[in-house]
C-alpha cells in the first residue's frame, strides 16, 4: 500500500442541506455546518438517527450537492476532481454471484492496470484484512464479519485519499462488532488516510477516533478530541466517561433547541486531564 500520501484536509463550511418529505413537509437536515477534518485523522461522526449523518457522508463524498456553503479539499485535487475515495456501508453490498477476488477486482475497472498489477494489489489488500485464504470464496460463503472485512479491503484498494465508512458495522453482532473494532484499529496503524466514520454507537467513536463530533440540530454541537497525535492512546484514563458525558449534553442542548456551545477541544472543555 502506499505509504506517503499527502494527507487530504476537508473542511466544510456552512454546508445546508433540505428535503421536501412526499407529504410536501420541508425538512433542513443541515443548517450551515462548519467542520474541518485534519489531515490523516480519524474522525467519527456521531448522532441520534435522522440527524443527517448519511446526508452529511454524501455531501463529503459528492454524491450530493449542498444547497448551500461548500467541502474543500487540501491540497486539491488536480482539474477541480474529487479525492480518490474509498467506502464502505452497513450492507457489504458484494455481487453475490463473484468471488471475492473479482468483487475487489471491479474496485479496479476505471484504472486500467495490468492483470498482475491488478492480482498484486487484490493479494495486498486480502493480506491487510487477514484473508489471505479467501480469494475464491463466494459472498455467500462468508461470516457477516468476514463480509465487511471484504467490503474494507475493496474500499483500500484504490489508496484512497478519503475513506468514508458509514455505520459499516451496524449489521453485526456486538461480538463481531467488537472484533471488528479491534481490527480496524489494527488496520490503521499501517494504512491511515484521512478517515470519517458515522455512527450511532458512542464506545465504538471513542474506541477508534481520533476525533469525535456529534451532529445534532443540523451542525456540530460538539467536537471533541479524543488522541493527540492521531492514532496515539486516549487522553487520560477516563476519557471515555468525560467525553460520554459532554456529547450527551450537547445532544440534550441540541434537542432543547439551544445553541451550541462552539466546538473546542476536550482539553478546552474539560480541562487538560493527567497523563
Ligand atoms: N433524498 C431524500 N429525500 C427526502 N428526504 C431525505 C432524503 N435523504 C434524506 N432525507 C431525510 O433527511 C433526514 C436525514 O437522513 P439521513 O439518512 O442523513 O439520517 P442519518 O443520520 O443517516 O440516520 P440513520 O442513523 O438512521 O442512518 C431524514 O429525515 C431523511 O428522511
Ligand atoms: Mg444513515
Amino acid at each position: 500500500m502506499r505509504t506517503d500520501p499527502a494527507l487530504l484536509e476537508v473542511e466544510l463550511s456552512g454546508l445546508r442541506r433540505g428535503f421536501v418529505r412526499p407529504d410536501g413537509a420541508p425538512v433542513q437536515v443541515l443548517d450551515g455546518l462548519d467542520l474541518v477534518i485534519a489531515p490523516g485523522e480519524f474522525h467519527a461522526i456521531l448522532g441520534y438517527s435522522g440527524c443527517g449523518k448519511t446526508t452529511l457522508l454524501r455531501l463529503i463524498a459528492g454524491l450530493d450537492r449542498p444547497d448551500g456553503g461548500r467541502v474543500t479539499f487540501r491540497p486539491a485535487p488536480p482539474g477541480g476532481a474529487w479525492p480518490r475515495l474509498g467506502m464502505v456501508f452497513q450492507e457489504h453490498l458484494l455481487l453475490p454471484w463473484a468471488s471475492v477476488a473479482e468483487n475487489l477486482r471491479l474496485a479496479l475497472r476505471r484504472f486500467r492496470l495490468s492483470r498482475p498489477e491488478e492480482d498484486r494489489r487484490i493479494a495486498a489488500v486480502l493480506a491487510l484484512v487477514g484473508l489471505d485464504d479467501c480469494a475464491r470464496l463466494r459472498p455467500g460463503q462468508l461470516s457477516g464479519g468476514m463480509a465487511q472485512r471484504v467490503a474494507l479491503a475493496r474500499a483500500l484498494m484504490r489508496e484512497p485519499e478519503l475513506l468514508l465508512m458509514d455505520e459499516p458495522l451496524g449489521a453485526l453482532d456486538a461480538l463481531t462488532r467488537r472484533q471488528m473494532q479491534d481490527e480496524i484499529a489494527r488496520l490503521r496503524g499501517r494504512v491511515a488516510p484521512t478517515t470519517v466514520l458515522v455512527t450511532h454507537d458512542f464506545a465504538e467513536a471513542v474506541r477508534l477516533a481520533d476525533r469525535v463530533s456529534v451532529l445534532a440540530g443540523g451542525r456540530i454541537a460538539a467536537s471533541v478530541l479524543v488522541r493527540s497525535p492521531p492514532g496515539g492512546p486516549p487522553l487520560g484514563p477516563d476519557v471515555a466517561g468525560r467525553i460520554e458525558a459532554l456529547v450527551l449534553e450537547s445532544l440534550a442542548r441540541a434537542t432543547r433547541g439551544a445553541a451550541p456551545p462552539p466546538a473546542r477541544t476536550l482539553s478546552e472543555q474539560i480541562g487538560e486531564p493527567e497523563r
